[in-house]
């Protein structure tokens, strides 16, 4: 199906006349890691290494000089802060996705250009950065109960998308599925016969789908002594096949926006990046989120892809990115005057083989829109504040409080519904203190009372996010 569907895009993206790309937006999913069984899941060095291979390739493509795909005026191999900016959860796995990408797409300056690898002090010596002269990339970490977590992992601590994810297990599909493999799956008692909570015989079920998955594919890598190695190849591909239904269907449904507003949040925080590109006259070029699977699938559903191809309804691979290219059909010196002429292109890539493809969104069969066609999609999906995150998720985060007496909690659960414009674009820029002011004395004290209940590093939290030039300050940020 993808294959079909690369060659009829291909026809397409053949005559390749000399475009000219001004910014990226990339959403990388994590590399190789333990189990997510146990919750302490951390990237293992296969891991590390394929989010480096990938920042690699990514460099290849859109760094480096001879590149067909150079985005436009960014600096080759010396980091330049204002051109680049990179987001992930405040997790050792996401964050470390983010690093190690971001160390193959500027590695030590000793392996790229020699040349920029020392300054001359006064005194006539000279000096580089530790190991070769390696780049400190900023990485923003989001903490879990920041504003600005949420256009990453906006599945977090919301209520409502767990309610409705668990609304699966009442589906028509979901009990089909269950009771057809049955027997399946009483099948892997002894291949998970070490795992402390697999004892009831109920717990070897589609319930349990990806767990089971996850439990044996990850033993099947690491594990010389797991007797998951018994495991057929045959079985594992079902067992994956498996886990993909059941996670896809978990994090989309057309008639249940709830599930995925995880997506809806990555959707404004992409369109976002994209637009600090374009207000900063693409001075803002390269943009790095990390993230989870299920957020894609989320992704996936919500932008039509699983109904261009059925292969989007599966786990993207370790390392798997999506990818957005802001360019212009013509060979330009310099950003447009006009944004009417920039467009937008979707690609993706699974895992870490392959070159990135691109794919049509929307359901509009076209390998890229026009950035005021693509403005008005993605904004018609977007979950675009943290006020309208807020209320779909009747999410009780302390920075939540700020809107909890407000009329537009719990409205914007459609996927038509939105915030205002005037709300958008200022989430880092809201304090709880201001929001408060303007919304009188009773909701005051209730915002003051949750604030105390919570620890206090949480309003320290929420005004470092503002400060330190987050996803939703970044375009008018000038360190991003
Ligand atoms: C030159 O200055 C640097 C930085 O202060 C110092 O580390 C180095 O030892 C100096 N070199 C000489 C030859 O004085
Ligand atoms: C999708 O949502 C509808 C409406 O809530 C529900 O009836 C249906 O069972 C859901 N389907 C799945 C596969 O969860
Ligand atoms: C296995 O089943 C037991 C009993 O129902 C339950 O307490 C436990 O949480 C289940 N474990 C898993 C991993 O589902
Ligand atoms: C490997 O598998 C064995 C047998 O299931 C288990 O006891 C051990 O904890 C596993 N090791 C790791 C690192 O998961
Ligand atoms: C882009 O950013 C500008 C300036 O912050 C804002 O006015 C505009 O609404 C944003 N557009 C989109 C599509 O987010
Ligand atoms: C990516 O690869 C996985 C594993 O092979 C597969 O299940 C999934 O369908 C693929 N996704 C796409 C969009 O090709």
């Amino acid at each position: 199906m993808i294959a079909k569907l690369g060659l009829a895009l291909s026809g397409l993206l053949a005559p390749a006349v000399a475009e000219t790309i001004h910014g990226v937006a990339v959403y990388s999913r994590h590399g190789d890691r333990n189990t997510k069984h146990y919750g302490a899941q951390a990237l293992t060095s296969v891991g590390f290494e394929e989010c480096y291979q990938v920042g690699g390739q990514y460099r290849a493509r859109y760094l480096s000089a001879d590149s067909p795909h150079r985005i436009l005026g960014i600096s080759e191999s010396k980091y330049v802060s204002s051109q680049i900016f990179a987001s992930a959860p405040d997790s050792g796995i996401l964050w470390g996705t983010a690093t190690a990408f971001l160390q193959g797409f500027y590695p030590p300056l000793d392996q790229t250009d020699p040349d920029l690898l020392t300054t001359k002090l006064n005194n006539g010596s000279e000096a580089s950065n530790p190991i070769g002269g390696y780049q400190y990339v900023l990485v923003h970490g989001e903490d879990d109960d920041a504003p600005d977590a949420i256009w990453i992992k906006g599945d977090q601590s919301c209520p409502a998308n767990k309610a409705a994810k668990a609304t699966f297990k009442d589906s028509a599909f979901f009990k089909q599925r269950d009771e057809e493999t049955k027997s399946f799956y009483a099948g892997f008692k002894d291949a998970l016969s070490e795992v402390y909570d697999y004892t009831s015989p109920s717990n070897f079920s589609y319930a349990n789908a990806f767990d089971i998955f996850d439990l044996i594919n990850v033993a099947r890598i690491h594990n010389a002594s797991s007797p998951a190695l018994d495991v057929s190849d045959e079985d594992l591909a079902q067992l994956r096949t498996l886990a993909d239904s059941a996670e896809f269907e978990s994090n989309y449904n057309a008639s249940q926006p709830d599930r995925s507003i995880h997506g809806r949040t990555l959707i404004a925080g992409l369109l976002n990046q994209l637009n600090s590109t374009v207000t900063s006259q693409g001075k803002v070029k390269f943009s790095l989120l990390a993230g989870s699977y299920n957020t894609m699938l989320a992704f996936f559903g919500l932008t039509g892809l699983s109904e261009v191809s059925t292969d989007f309804k599966g786990v993207p691979g370790y390392s798997s990115t999506i990818s957005f290219e802001l360019f212009t059909e013509e060979d330009l010196e310099a950003f447009p005057d006009n944004t009417d002429d920039l467009r937008v292109r979707f690609l993706f890539r699974n895992g870490t083989t392959g070159q990135p493809t691109a794919f049509p969104l929307f359901g509009k069969g076209k390998d890229s829109l026009s950035w005021p066609e693509f403005v008005d999609e993605m904004s018609g999906l977007e979950l675009g504040s943290a006020e309208a995150w807020c209320g779909a998720c009747k999410s009780d985060l302390p920075f939540c409080a700020a809107y909890s007496g407000n009329s537009v909690s719990g409205q914007s659960t459609g996927i038509k519904g939105g915030m205002s414009k005037e709300v958008k674009g200022g989430i880092a820029m809201i304090t709880i203190g201001s929001a408060a002011l303007l919304s009188g004395a009773l909701f005051f004290m209730l915002a003051a009372r949750k604030m105390r209940s919570h620890r206090a590093a949480v309003a320290a939290g929420v005004g470092a996010a503002a400060e330190k030039g987050s996803i939703h300050s970044g375009s008018t940020d000038s360190r991003v």
